[in-house]
């Protein structure tokens, strides 16, 4: 089959022939169908997101058809259209752990252990390749996928389950006034899409570019763009005009920023007994003042990654049309120039994706 594989962080990634990668124990054998590229893959694959086990194939989430499942396997079915999380837990109860597979990613304090090393050692076959074997706990079953429209679109639900994560743990309800910093992101454009579906009064879209900005607005008359000029009091005062008050939930999508200023903006904005959701690639330390987390009786939570039922809430809703995928742009890459592919990926934000066909 052919896959993009890199040998080590900072070399090319590259399109080659390898073995189909064999099923075993415990295991589920794929045809990819449709892989997003997320914008930042060719700074993941130059060593600027982490770690990656290597040698590998490389690529997380996707939607593909199951061929095999080995005979331990009960999850999933021969035939079906499956999601591909990539997300594996130790399964250990008393200190659990949890790894990316095919990508960078560790849980919990990001730090390899020798389980974290052999859960990644075992399973190295990403999704930007025709075939994968992964385990069974990574894939979910979406019944009627096979009707969906537009295929090529559901490439998005792992970005959307993932924002629906955090959107859950900010325990967001109808009626909310709700703010996303990187909302011209990927991430937070699923966002916006998801407080939309769940009601919001009002979504607030924060980012840089004018023109993810601009389709945002463009989405439904409840969402207000603020373009943010990186100044924390300025962006904070931005925001408080376009939510008309103080906001219910912010949650922060943003990619590694150079200061927390704009994470702290949004925390500015979030009102007494209000959540703020921590979902970027930040990597800044967060000058939260005690007594304003204490007073206002703030509730920050992390949110990394999310639950197979999330996610199957996720197709449900992407299914019944309340997360409506109308706008969202897809640019369709095959698997022959992974080069130019990442180029087109990077260049590509907000709610246009860029979808590998393997
Ligand atoms: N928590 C999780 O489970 C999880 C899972 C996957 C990914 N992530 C993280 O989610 C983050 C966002 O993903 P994505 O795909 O949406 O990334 P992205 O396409 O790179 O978007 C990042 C967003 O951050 C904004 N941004 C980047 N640098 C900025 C800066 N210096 N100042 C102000 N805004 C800045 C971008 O604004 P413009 O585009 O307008 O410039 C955009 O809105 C990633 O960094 C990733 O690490 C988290």
């Amino acid at each position: 089959m052919h896959a993009w594989t890199l040998d080590s962080i900072g070399s090319p990634l590259v399109v080659e022939e390898v073995a189909d990668p064999a099923l075993r124990s415990g295991g589920v054998s794929l045809r990819m169908r449709a892989v997003q590229v997320p914008a930042y893959t060719r700074v993941l694959v130059e060593g600027g997101r982490g770690s990656i086990a290597t040698p590998t194939v490389l690529g997380i989430g996707g939607i593909a058809t199951v061929e095999q499942v080995a005979d331990d396997v009960t999850t999933v079915r021969r035939g079906e259209t499956v999601l591909c999380t990539g997300f594996l837990r130790s399964g250990r109860v008393a200190e659990p752990e949890e790894v990316l597979l095919g990508w960078t990613g560790i849980g919990g304090r990001g730090t390899t252990t020798d389980t974290t090393d052999r859960m990644r050692r075992l399973w190295r076959n990403g999704t930007f390749a025709e075939r994968a074997v992964v385990p069974a706990s990574t894939v979910v079953a979406l019944p009627g996928a096979d009707a969906y429209a537009d295929p090529t679109k559901l490439a998005f639900l792992p970005w959307l389950s993932v924002a629906a994560g955090a959107v859950e743990r900010s325990e967001m309800t109808a009626g909310d006034r709700v703010v996303v910093l990187g909302a011209s992101g990927q991430m937070g454009g699923a966002a916006v899409l998801l407080a939309l579906a769940r009601g919001a009064s009002r979504v607030v879209a924060v980012g840089r570019d004018a023109g993810s900005l601009d389709r945002l607005e463009a989405l439904d008359p409840r969402v207000r763009a603020v373009r943010s000029v990186s100044t924390r009091g300025d962006d904070a005062a931005a925001i408080g005009a376009a939510v008309d008050g103080e906001a219910d939930v912010v949650i922060d999508a943003l990619g590694p920023t150079p200061t927390p200023g704009l994470t702290m903006a949004g925390f500015d904005s979030v009102r007494a007994d209000g959540t703020m959701v921590l979902l970027g690639g930040v990597r800044q330390t967060l000058p939260i003042p005690y007594g304003e987390l204490m007073r206002r009786r703030i509730t920050l939570r992390g949110s990394w990654m999310c639950s197979e039922e999330t996610a199957f809430r996720v197709w449900r809703q992407v299914q019944a049309g309340v997360i409506d995928l109308r706008s969202l742009g897809v640019v369709t890459v095959d698997i022959d120039e992974p080069a130019a592919a990442l180029a087109q990926a990077e260049r590509t934000r907000g709610l246009s994706i860029v979808v590998l066909t393997p």
